[in-house]
């Protein structure tokens, strides 16, 4: 059987993907590839590997019969602020290098994701459409509409299947996030997991979309298993899973964990959350897919807390990020 490539496997989506895949497809079919091993070793064979090195990429994919690649390897907004240039090598590069192996055709399909992060603030913000003007800030989000439109080139041009889907803020709880503006979430849960009050670096009225990683990896799964006549929208979709403002957020957790407070004290972090928007209409993934979110800004709390585990080690709750 020809195997399935996760490409930063040890960050916090891939890390998730892995074990998801290789209950799907057994643990042998799923390479597993970042810079350096895990901590944790897992069932799946590792491989260490930069994106960036096409050659040893395109050795991996011979040496493992790779069918399927799922580039997660990234650096996100508020991080990406810090090494622009170095942002744009990883983020466009990357993704360049495993299109050209697919045109090669020595992959069959690719997933990638793009992000909210591409929108800007010519875009309508609630929602904000599939097709709509969109003006990104962050050298991340410059990255990510430059990637969607190299999916879309390298589909029409040379019919690789490429997927991608435009993730909203990531909530979980296995792994510490990595420089995104929407960590705030998640970093709120570990403060009050903790019994701390939390340092908001985001207004207490910021309003963005979010997504709880259960259905993130549904969305990946089922966007990966259509029917390609089905995946109408070669560059990235619409995905929505819910939305909420960081004091609405606060509300539901003090509501499960009595006394917990917040301060709002924004930082850089604010500009990038106030160019994207509130909300995303997801009707084109609705509706070539069937894509339709299972968590609520409730659930999602209500799971998030049973999970957190209280340790300064996974996130720091109020850890700055140097700009
Ligand atoms: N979660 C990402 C970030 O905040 C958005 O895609 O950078």
């Amino acid at each position: 059987m020809s195997a399935s490539l996760v490409i930063g496997a040890n960050g916090q989506i891939g890390s998730e993907l892995v074990d998801a895949l290789a209950a799907a497809h057994g643990d042998a079919n799923v390479v597993a590839a970042d810079l350096a091993p895990p901590r944790a070793p897992g069932r799946s064979p590792f491989v260490a590997l930069d994106v960036l090195d096409r050659a040893r990429l395109g050795e991996i994919v011979q040496r493992h019969s790779v069918a399927d690649v799922y580039l997660l390897a990234a650096t996100l907004s508020a991080k990406g602020e810090a090494a622009p240039l170095d942002t744009w090598r990883l983020n466009v590069d990357g993704l360049l290098n495993v299109l050209e192996l697919a045109r090669e055709r020595r992959i069959a399909r690719v997933f990638w994701p793009s992000s909210i992060a591409a929108f800007g603030p010519h875009t309508p913000r609630d929602p904000a459409p599939q097709w709509t003007a969109m003006d990104p800030t962050t050298m991340y989000g410059a990255s990510k509409l430059a990637g969607e439109r190299l999916c879309a080139y390298y589909f029409a041009r040379h019919g690789v299947d490429v997927r991608s889907v435009r993730l909203p803020g990531v909530i979980s709880h296995r792994t510490p996030p990595g420089g995104g503006t929407t960590d705030y979430a998640i970093a709120m849960f570990h403060a009050a997991k903790r019994g701390e009050a939390y340092r908001c670096f985001v207004d207490a009225d910021t309003t963005l979309p979010m997504i709880y990683m259960p259905d993130t990896i549904r969305a990946i799964g089922e966007l990966m298993a259509a029917e390609p006549s089905r995946v109408r929208i070669r560059s990235s979709y619409n995905l929505a899973g819910m939305s909420f403002a960081a004091r609405t957020l606060a509300d539901a957790i003090a509501r499960e964990v009595p006394g917990f407070s917040v301060r709002y004290e924004p930082d850089f972090r604010l500009a990038i959350a106030d160019s994207w928007p509130a909300s995303i209409d997801d009707r084109e993934a609705a509706e070539d897919w069937g894509w339709h979110a299972h968590y609520d800004l409730r659930a999602m709390t209500a799971d998030m807390l049973a999970h957190v585990v209280a340790d300064p080690a996974i996130i720091p709750a109020n850890a700055g990020i140097q700009h």
